[in-house]
């Protein structure tokens, strides 16, 4: 029983564990290229997508090589597997439709049994719906594929510098907490989100279904932290919705993530208020920071990729707009109605938001004094 207890501790504490917030030399140095994101620009991030790329068909295949592509060359350091599944859909007449999830996943280097990593998980849907004919989801949710992928490249060379700094130091002695050791980071572009036919019952969600499932089913080694890996799940982070002008605000939905909300809300308003954001807005994007218990919180309401994975206990951070923008499901959904000032907005706080719960402060910039480590990165 009280080896048990032990064992439990980690989990029980990581929410209290404290980080470094960045400086603003650090969000300074956060500036993206906007070439990146420009919606004509095919070597960049978000053009590949903003095709439309319906499950099982040409269009979702090469959206997928673009992520495998991106992924191969420019962070070779992060794993990049498939998660593949087979569903009927109310439109396949009972065959089976292929759905692909795209799972990319970095952890500290010393790690040998990954059920004893725990992971801080950023989400985005890459499929289009069905319908309207033609239709692109460019917020929904190609914006939020393309704000992961920076946000993985901008973080991984500061990953890179602070795993070095760790294993030079030594693991979980110096500046830093044995909690450090087994804390990684991962992307998950899924597939099959929009309903073929209409959002009810089975018909959504095939690609989280499918995951949740089998992660929930596996079990890792003997003498893991983690007993599956679902459990290794810290904080599932949504990104949905993302890039247009209007209606961009985003409520706190869950009581229970909260804290998650404050720390990225914070971040937005650490970034504004530096001058490094470029959409003005009368309202801050994360507008419930002080939201009070008893006030009114929207959780559960909002049908998402997150649904599979909040039934088996997995904590879910809801970045997704509480009044959808007007061009939400309609043809209008498509590169010449994204802003592209918000689009840069959001990849630039959802990377300083992973700055922070990665605890990269120190590490963030080529050059910058190391804030943490007792001895000198000559070899960095
Ligand atoms: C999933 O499908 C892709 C594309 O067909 C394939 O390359 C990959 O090997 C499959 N992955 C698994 C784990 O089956
Ligand atoms: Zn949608």
């Amino acid at each position: 029983m009280l080896l048990k207890q032990l064992l439990l501790l980690p989990c029980a504490l990581r929410t209290a564990i404290a980080y470094t917030t960045l400086t603003d030399l650090t969000l300074e140095s956060l500036a993206l290229n906007s070439n990146d994101f420009s919606v004509s620009n095919k070597d960049g991030l978000l053009a590949p997508i903003l095709i439309p790329r319906v499950p099982g068909t040409e269009g979702i295949a090469k959206v997928q090589e673009h992520f495998a592509s991106f992924f191969r060359k420019e962070l070779p350091k992060w794993k990049f597997t498939f998660q593949n599944s087979t569903s009927t859909t109310p439109l396949s007449h009972g065959k089976e439709v292929p759905f692909r999830n795209i799972i990319v996943t970095r952890d500290p280097p010393w790690i040998e049994n990954e059920g004893d990593v725990s992971r801080l998980v950023l989400v985005a849907h890459y499929d289009s719906k069905i319908d309207p004919p033609g239709f692109i989801g460019a917020i929904d949710s190609a914006v939020p594929c393309a704000a992961l992928m920076h946000t993985a490249r901008a973080i991984d060379a500061a990953l890179t510098a602070k795993w070095t700094a760790m294993e030079t130091e030594g693991i979980g002695s110096g500046g830093f907490d044995g909690f450090e050791e087994h804390k990684g980071v991962q992307i998950l572009l899924l597939d099959g989100e929009e309903a073929f036919v209409n959002w009810q019952g089975t018909d959504n969600t095939y690609g989280a279904r499918s995951l949740a499932e089998e992660w929930d089913s596996t079990v890792n080694p003997a003498l893991s932290t983690f007993r599956t890996p679902l459990e290794s799940m810290e904080l599932f982070v949504l990104l949905d919705l993302l890039g247009s002008r209007d209606n961009q605000q985003i409520p706190s939905y869950f009581k229970m993530t909260h804290w998650a909300y404050q720390r990225i809300a914070q971040v937005e308003g650490r970034l504004r208020g530096a001058g490094h954001l470029k959409a003005k807005r009368d309202q801050p994007l994360f507008y419930e920071s002080d939201k009070k218990e008893t006030d009114e919180w929207l959780g559960g309401r909002v049908g998402d990729d997150h649904e599979p994975f909040m039934a088996r206990g997995v904590e879910i951070l809801h970045i997704i707009p509480g009044r959808f923008p007007d061009v939400w499901h309609t043809k209008n959904d498509d590169a010449e109605h994204l802003d592209m000032d918000t689009v840069e907005d959001w990849a630039m706080i959802t990377t300083a938001f992973a700055a922070e719960y990665m605890d990269l402060e120190g590490f963030m910039q080529a050059g910058a004094p190391l804030k943490k480590a007792a001895q000198p990165r000559d070899e960095l």
